[in-house]
């Protein structure tokens, strides 16, 4: 998949403009479309950057990274999902930046999401659904949202079983068995729970423009 990744990264680079500053999401197909831009980093102002893994990644290709505050409204995000539907309603967060990816997209004008063909689901839910949360909250939320939904909540660890801290400073709980039908009121509902940060459904803000990665690439 990730020739599929690299040709829908590469068709992204079409809404970017000369001068602009491009929000800039986080993962392995937003990596091909950092060394996009790398090609040629002047041509571009900056970015503003979801995690601390893209901030790298710009930087090590000369590309200026701006805070999001002194910014304002971006003409511009391009991210990767986990899952789309076929109304550009998403899962994301697999990478554990969900929130400052959430914050970039309802700051900018046009949401560009790239995917591999993998992604495409007709309702979401297959992918374990993200939800970042404040720790001590960790417990309390998990019940809730088994309660809420159904679903069965798992706390993100890495390789050598240490809890997955986000750039936040938070934890990540993945909400497995869901059948998503109406993506927008599960949004809102776990948007509720105290201790919850956010949680990785961008329905409510959806993307604007899928491209699903091929050959040639699709533009939804
Ligand atoms: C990170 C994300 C990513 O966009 C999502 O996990 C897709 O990643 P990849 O492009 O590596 O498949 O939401 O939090």
């Amino acid at each position: 998949m990730s020739e599929a990744k690299r040709l829908a990264a590469e068709k992204a680079m079409d809404y970017v403009e000369d001068g602009m500053l491009v929000g800039v999401g986080t993962g392995s197909t937003v990596a091909y479309f950092i060394d996009a831009l790398g090609r040629d980093p002047h041509r571009i102002k900056g970015a503003v950057s979801s995690s601390e893994q893209s901030t790298a990644r710009l930087k090590s290709h000369g590309i200026e990274v701006f805070d999001l505050n002194p910014a304002g409204q971006l003409a511009l995000y391009v991210d990767g999902a986990d899952e789309c539907d076929p109304h550009k309603r998403l899962i994301k967060g697999g990478g554990a930046a969900l929130t400052r990816e959430k914050i970039i997209a309802e700051a900018s004008h046009k949401f560009v999401c790239i995917v591999d063909p993998s992604k495409q689901v007709d309702v979401l839910g297959r992918f374990p659904l993200p939800v970042e949360v404040i720790p001590m909250a960790r417990s309390l939320v998990a019940r809730e949202i088994a309660a809420l939904t159904g679903g069965q909540p798992v706390f993100r660890m890495d390789a050598e079983e240490r809890a997955v801290i986000t750039d936040n400073g938070n934890v990540i709980l993945d909400i497995h068995q869901l059948s998503i039908t109406d993506p927008v009121a599960m949004e809102q509902a776990i948007n509720q729970i105290p201790g919850v940060v956010s949680v990785g459904l961008f329905a409510r803000r959806a993307a604007d423009v899928v491209i699903v990665g091929g050959e040639p690439p699709v533009v939804l």
